[in-house]
């Protein structure tokens, strides 16, 4: 085991909460300051790159009643911890690759969505400019999505790693939502070159104003 895999205080305090991976105080972070959910009747949530499943557990035990929780991954969630949460009605999870058109038609069906939350990552090479490219492919993926399936008035927090042209993903961005902001938070790995954008609030472009929800 690498140093770099070795768990550390964030890792082990995950696993002691019943949690599979750190990432969750991540969510946490931006959850508690920004309120990325706004939970009411008919609220879906969408998770791009879900696996272990932190980001997911978090959702379906902060806010349990909400209609449903989406989630794809390429890899299996997962089941150490969810203690039967994955087997609920209000959890569909998808395994394969997000931008893949089956995967996008089966997401698209179950929205539109009142938030969406992406932490995908590239498996990564070690080279920082391509990783960088692979990181914001996944995060222009998870903007069209929050283009296409994210309600009006939703938030959307996506992973990007710094070093790519994130400045144009930042702008668009700012011009789909009414808020825009990058965020690090505490738990990101020391020396690590991820950062968060959160969008607060999508525009509605259409002419006649929207509430969000699934439509009747
Ligand atoms: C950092 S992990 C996510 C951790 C997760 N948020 C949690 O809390 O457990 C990044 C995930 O993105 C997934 N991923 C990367 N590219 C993807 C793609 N194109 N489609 C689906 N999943 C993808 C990887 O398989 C990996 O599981």
């Amino acid at each position: 085991m690498s140093s770099y895999e070795k768990p550390d205080s964030w890792s082990l305090r995950a696993r002691g909460e019943g949690y599979p991976a750190r990432s969750v105080y991540k969510l946490k972070e931006m959850d508690e300051k920004f309120r990325l959910f706004r939970p009411g009747q008919n609220y879906r949530v969408l998770d791009l790159g879900a696996s272990p499943g932190s980001w997911s557990l978090y959702v379906l035990r902060r806010y349990g009643n909400l209609k449903l929780l989406a989630a794809a991954d390429m890899l299996p969630l997962s089941r150490r911890f969810d203690r039967g949460l994955f087997d609920r009605d209000n959890f569909f999870f998808i395994r394969g690759d997000f931008s893949s058109a089956p995967v996008k038609e089966e997401l698209a069906r179950r929205g539109p969505y009142g938030t969406i939350i992406s932490d995908a990552a590239p498996d990564t090479s070690g080279t920082r400019s391509v990783d960088a490219l692979r990181s914001l492919a996944l995060a222009e993926e998870a903007l069209a999505y929050a283009g296409a399936y994210l309600a009006p008035g939703g938030n959307l927090a996506l992973k990007v790693f710094q070093g790519g042209d994130t400045a144009k993903l930042f702008k668009r961005l700012k011009e789909g939502f009414l808020g825009a902001r990058a965020f690090k938070p505490a738990a990101c790995r020391r020396g690590s070159f991820e950062i968060y954008y959160i969008g607060l609030g999508k525009k509605d472009l259409r002419e006649t104003g929207g509430q969000g929800g699934r439509p009747a």
